[in-house]
């Protein structure tokens, strides 16, 4: 694990030798730890590959995601219904880097203020939504992107169980200083089982600890 740190510091140091493109691709250390955010950019021509449909309850049309990831949050539903009986929903997976742009303009319009806006919705190009590794999920009937699903048995049941998975909840409320983002229980965001199971345990955002 040490050493798997250490190369990523090492990458993360090297960044400047590469495009925001291949930094990514470097820093996934052939998994699945892409680092997002509005330090580290993707560029607007980025599409991830093996974009699938995740075979999964959806009111929201036809949402994609890189197909590990698919797997995956299909295992989690799965779980969630077998175990508790909770239905989970699909909400919004992957974003071109078009689409982020206009969800991030409409948010700045509706509140009217760029601040509070970019607390809410990350620019074009800091989506983790772009990457096809994040899905935003909610309780069947719920009411919607809430802060208010992380109080509900699913949304708790969510927090603690995702990491079996490979699922971290990225934006948990005491991180907003360091993410940049208001909480957000809805968002899960694929990071593979071993390093979402040390996420969990050392209950630290995937910023810092990409930056360890
Ligand atoms: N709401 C999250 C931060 C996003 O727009 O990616
Ligand atoms: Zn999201």
């Amino acid at each position: 694990m040490l050493t798997k740190l250490m190369a990523t510091a090492a990458l993360i140091a090297a960044l400047g030798q590469f495009t925001v493109d291949a930094y990514v691709e470097k820093t996934s250390l052939g998994g699945m730890l892409y680092l997002v955010n509005t330090e580290y950019t993707l560029s607007a021509d980025y599409v991830p590959p093996d974009l699938v449909r995740p075979r999964v309850r959806t009111d929201y049309g036809n949402l994609l995601m890189r197909s590990e990831a698919a797997k995956a949050l299909e295992e989690l539903f799965q779980a969630a219904k077998d175990e508790e009986g909770f239905i989970l929903e699909a909400v919004s997976g992957y974003r071109s880097y078009g689409k982020q742009r206009a969800i991030y303009q409409r948010k700045i319009q509706s509140t009217g203020d760029k601040a509070k806006a970019s607390l809410l919705v990350a620019p074009p190009g800091a989506s983790e939504h772009q990457l096809g590794l994040a899905m935003d999920i909610g309780r069947k009937g719920g009411s919607g992107l809430t802060a208010r699903f992380g109080d509900t048995k699913e949304g708790q049941w969510v927090a603690q169980n995702a990491h079996r998975f490979g699922y971290i909840i990225r934006y948990k409320e005491e991180w907003t200083a360091i993410t940049g983002y208001a909480y957000e229980p809805w968002h899960i965001r694929y990071v593979g089982k071993e390093h979402a199971g040390r996420l969990f345990e050392l209950d630290i955002p995937l910023d810092t600890y990409v930056a360890m």
